[in-house]
């Protein structure tokens, strides 16, 4: 033995063979400086590709890191990508730097829906775990979660001109929320299944929504907000902490009366698609003007909306008519009529466009208008291709011409079989229908033939050539060079499923469904019609075998062949005289994969009962044998030169191995669903594996060693911080489960920062007592005292004194996360703090986050701080410079806002357009709010 080995790190390089996922939507972005409807996002697993379509190339990858993407959405300043992922994560990725700065932990699942507001301060994201969630955007925090939708949310819109919103779920309901209440004030039960998706039409006064069945319904919206303007005797009530003032709000009357008071909304009618399945997805371009729908095919039809004036103009010709014809009918009958009326009909408002047939059924749709009434449609197709068409809508029954198609980088169905080239520079994936050959550096494909359903493949030696089995029986050699199909052989009469070069190189066997084992030889021969040589193959011998062969390997010494038959053993043969040598008992199901070792000793094998068997191949004795993957165990190989192995499950893992030691050494995790195959590069450096996922990953040998204990020791710590996260929701005490909850939720991150503000507190108590004892050791002492040493990590953060320090700890917890955080902090660390915010707010020391800490503890903590003694005097000290400091913020703040209501007001002169005038009102209604807020607060405590 002597030297213990040393196990290198395998690590993930990239992803690629994915064109657009089929989890998450696409989506129109644009990139600085480049023109609208040439950039789409789409998902890919755990990452954000953006295409540039009219080039057909990847431009940027937004990089995620372990969950899939299920949902994207541009803001509307095309500045930031919001992603949304499976375990319910959302990240604001600047599409400047391709990297995320800012990111929300609310949702318990995957994230379903997500859609910024007009002026992209607000982000409100719904999800599989029913909840709907309101983000701000500037503060980086959470706003409110809305509960009350009983299934998946499908769609959530907010209204421009009002603080409403209106969410669509699964659960066949429509709710709108008043944002100013939380609370939702109207569901809609119209519809009788799922609602797959909405969209909101003609200055929001018209609402479509989309379902299970061929009918888009349509929904009148009156808004009846100028009533509230009459004001009605207020009403009296109990007020609770945290309650709004009453001083402008009637916002809490019975629900009835509210809804009244905000909107009504009937039915209208509805547009009749001709699919007759469910919608799918249902899209508007940003004006509401064009609107696109498909359900489960490839057709896509679109609809144009007619504007108000464009609606006249026709009811007016309508009239014309209808009145032409009253005139002639009166003359023919010589009776007087009355005059013909012409009613307002759905159909007037929503025409039929056009539809478009997409090459594979559709997954997802994205349209965009641009100048000169050209509408631009990205298709996100089922079949792993993107196809983007252009049309006029001004034009009668106007043709959409295809613009571009994106399928070049990946393939349309499951890779089934990889292989490295002998120089370990080109890498061969083949699917149902093409085979592909990737440069492994640029991951560029360098080739895309045409072939049938493949199950195996090989280089031929000189990696000029390559060759497929088929799921047909069929033996297809294709030459790299001119990228044609050079022959195919009917091989066998079964599936084709394994195929192995003989270690001479000389030739290959091939191992079938049809019970035989084939030896070809390689040949070259002059091609009739080119009078070229061309490569050939010639059957030479046949092994018969009473079972199906599902595997075939030679020994590397040529001296062995070993198969593996659906009776769940492995025989082996001779390879000279086909004499049959041993056979592997053991594994309850067939197995799927096997490998040799590079020294002949070693066979290891495994199979669909997911366990993984190591023989002697001397005398055909199991070593161990290794519970390896949660599923089949569908492909093993073994590094080149040495006794290492990997596996590959359709657990969607890649494990290595040590097959001396019958250790596990590393997990590859990284693929989505059932990994198939991966190919390991002569030289051992590279793997390339593919999945069900789509995608192709590939991973790189890396100098890190590995250390097992160490490696099994993040193994148990990244499953405790899972389970960790996974707990329940800390709970606001006092608080019942109602409509409006916090929006975000504890995580991993949020219970470490809590720890790091107790630690911080901890570390003040400590400096505290220091500090005390020096001062009554002075008192007593003859000589002076010197001081007492600072604590080092304040040393390390630049000398700063111990109270500062805790303000910095907290002011380092991600805003986000802030609430929940000192959620989760124990009560005990509570009234130091709270003594702490005051000696902050008397410095005037980061006002507006310690009024933010300070009432969110005073409200989750309301009972024990109130019947704690101690903190009477703390409590009421805190309420009179609280006070005063916040009077002081409000100064500058309304100096402020008074200087930029100037500033607008001279651009505005200037340049004669409206500009701010949003987004300064909100602020004003957001500082109202703050203020409020303080007030009723303070007067309680
Ligand atoms: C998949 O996409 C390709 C090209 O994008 C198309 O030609 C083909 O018909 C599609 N196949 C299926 C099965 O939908
Ligand atoms: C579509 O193609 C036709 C014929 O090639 C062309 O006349 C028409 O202008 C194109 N339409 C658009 C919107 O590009
Ligand atoms: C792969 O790309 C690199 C860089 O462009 C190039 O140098 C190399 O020759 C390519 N390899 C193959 C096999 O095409
Ligand atoms: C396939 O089976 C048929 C009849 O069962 C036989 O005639 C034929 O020779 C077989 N072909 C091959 C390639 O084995």
């Amino acid at each position: 033995m002597g030297l213990t080995k040393q196990y290198l790190r395998y690590a993930a390089s990239a992803v690629f063979g994915v064109i657009g996922g089929q989890k998450a939507n696409i989506a129109y972005v644009t990139l600085r400086g480049g023109e609208r409807g040439r950039y789409v996002a789409v998902a890919a697993c755990e990452h954000v590709f953006i295409w540039d379509v009219r080039k057909g190339e990847k431009v940027l990858i937004l990089k995620g890191q372990k969950h899939e993407v299920t949902f994207l959405c541009a803001s509307p300043d095309g500045v930031h990508v919001a992603v949304g992922y499976e375990d319910g994560a959302v990240r604001i990725f600047s599409l400047l730097s391709s990297e995320s700065s800012v990111s929300f932990n609310g949702h318990k699942t995957a994230v379903s829906a997500m859609r910024y507001d007009a002026l992209g301060a607000r982000l409100v994201t719904g999800s599989r775990d029913t909840d709907v969630i309101v983000w701000d955007i500037i503060n980086e925090s959470g706003l409110y979660r809305l509960r009350g939708h009983k299934d998946v949310i499908t769609e959530a819109l907010f209204l421009k001109d009002q603080n409403l919103l209106v969410t669509s779920s699964k659960d066949s309901f429509v709710k709108w929320w008043d944002l100013d209440t939380q609370h939702c004030f109207k569901t809609m039960v119209g519809h009788r299944s799922e609602v797959w998706g909405m969209v909101l039409l003609n200055q929001e006064n018209r609402l479509l929504t989309g379902s299970a069945d061929s009918e888009l319904r349509a929904w009148d919206i009156s808004y009846l907000q100028e009533e509230k303007a009459v004001g009605e005797p207020k009403v009296k009530k109990e007020k609770t902490l945290l309650d709004d003032d009453d001083e402008e709000d009637n916002e809490e009357e019975a629900d009835e009366s509210l809804e009244e008071r905000i909107l009504s909304c009937k039915k209208a009618g509805s547009i009749l698609r001709e699919a007759r399945d469910r919608v799918v997805s249902l899209a508007a371009d940003a004006k509401g003007r064009v609107i696109a729908c498909h359900g489960n095919d490839a057709v896509l039809e679109l609809f144009t909306v007619l504007s108000e004036e464009e609606l006249q103009k026709t009811m007016t010709k309508k009239l014309k008519k209808a009145k032409k014809k009253a005139a002639k009918t009166q003359k023919d009958a010589g009776e007087e009529a009355a005059e013909p009326v012409v009613e307002r009909m759905l159909k007037d408002e929503i025409l039929k466009l056009t539809k478009i047939k997409a090459s594979a059924k559709i997954r997802w749709v994205d349209c965009l208008s641009c100048a000169g009434g050209e509408l631009k449609v990205a298709l996100l197709l089922q079949n792993n291709t993107i196809e983007t068409y252009s049309l006029k809508t001004s034009g009668r029954a106007p043709a959409a011409n295809k613009t571009a198609r994106l399928t070049l980088g990946g393939h349309r169905t499951d890779v089934r079989t990889l292989a490295f080239s002998s120089d370990n520079l080109a890498v061969l994936s083949a699917s149902g229908d093409t085979v592909k050959v990737w440069n492994r550096s640029t991951l560029q494909v360098i080739r895309t033939m045409a072939c049938d359903y493949a199950l195996c493949s090989l280089f031929v030696p000189g990696d000029r050539q390559v060759i497929l089995g088929t799921k047909s029986g069929k033996l297809q050699i294709f030459e790299l060079a001119s990228g044609s199909l050079l022959e195919t052989v009917a091989a066998h009469n079964g599936s084709l499923w394994s195929l192995c070069l003989a270690p001479d190189q000389r030739g290959f066997i091939t191992g079938s469904a049809d019970q035989t084992v084939k030896f070809w030889e390689f040949e070259l021969i002059k091609d009739q019609a080119t009078d070229q040589k061309r490569l050939t193959v010639k059957h030479t011998r046949t092994l018969q075998l009473e079972e199906d062969v599902l595997c075939v390997k030679f020994s590397p010494d040529h001296r062995l062949l070993a198969v593996s038959l659906l009776d769940s053993t492995v025989k082996v043969f001779y390879t000279d005289s086909l004499k049959f040598f041993l056979s592997l008992y053991g594994h309850k199901l067939p197995v799927l994969c096997l490998d040799i070792s590079h020294d002949n000793t070693l066979i290891a094998t495994g199979s669909a009962d997911r366990n993984v068997k190591i023989w002697g191949l001397d005398f055909g004795d199991c070593h161990r044998s290794m519970f390896a993957h949660d599923d089949s165990v569908m492909f093993l190989q073994f590094v080149p030169k040495t006794h290492l192995f990997f596996t590959a499950g359709k657990d969607k893992k890649i494990k290595q191995w040590d097959a001396d030691k019958f250790v596990l050494i590393q997990t590859l995790e990284g693929h989505h669903r059932e990994v198939w195959c991966f190919t390991i590069s002569p030289n051992g450096d590279h793997i390339v594996s593919a999945s069900h996922d789509k995608s192709l990953r590939l991973w790189e040998r890396t100098r890190e060693p590995i250390i097992l204990e160490e490696e099994r020791e993040m193994e148990r710590e990244a499953e405790f911080e899972e389970s960790m996260a996974k707990g329940d929701d800390p709970v606001v005490p006092g608080e019942t489960e109602g409509e409006a909850a916090p929006a975000a939720k504890k995580t991993i991150d949020t219970v470490k920062a809590a720890e790091r503000i107790m630690e911080a507190l901890e570390l003040y108590k400590e400096e505290n007592r220091k500090l005390e004892e020096h001062k009554y050791a002075s008192m007593t002492a003859v000589n002076k005292l010197p001081p007492p040493k600072p604590n080092p990590i304040l040393v390390a953060f630049g000398n700063v004194s111990p109270s500062r320090y805790v303000l910095d700890v907290i002011k380092k917890v991600r805003s986000s996360e802030l609430e929940v955080s000192l959620l989760v902090l124990p009560f005990p660390y509570v009234p130091q703090l709270l003594t702490l915010f005051n000696s902050y707010i008397q410095q005037g020391l980061e006002v507006e986050l310690v009024c933010r800490c300070l009432f969110f503890l005073l409200k989750i903590h309301f009972g024990l701080i109130s019947g704690n003694q101690m903190l009477l005097s703390v409590i009421d000290e805190l309420r009179t410079n609280t006070v005063s400091k916040v009077q002081e913020i409000r100064d500058v703040m309304g100096f402020n806002s008074a200087a930029l209501q100037f500033l607008q007001r001279e651009i505005e002169s200037k340049e004669d357009v409206m500009f701010f005038a949003d987004a300064t009102g909100q602020l004003a209604k957001r500082k109202r709010k703050r203020r409020k807020r303080e007030r009723a607060i303070l007067t309680i405590a």
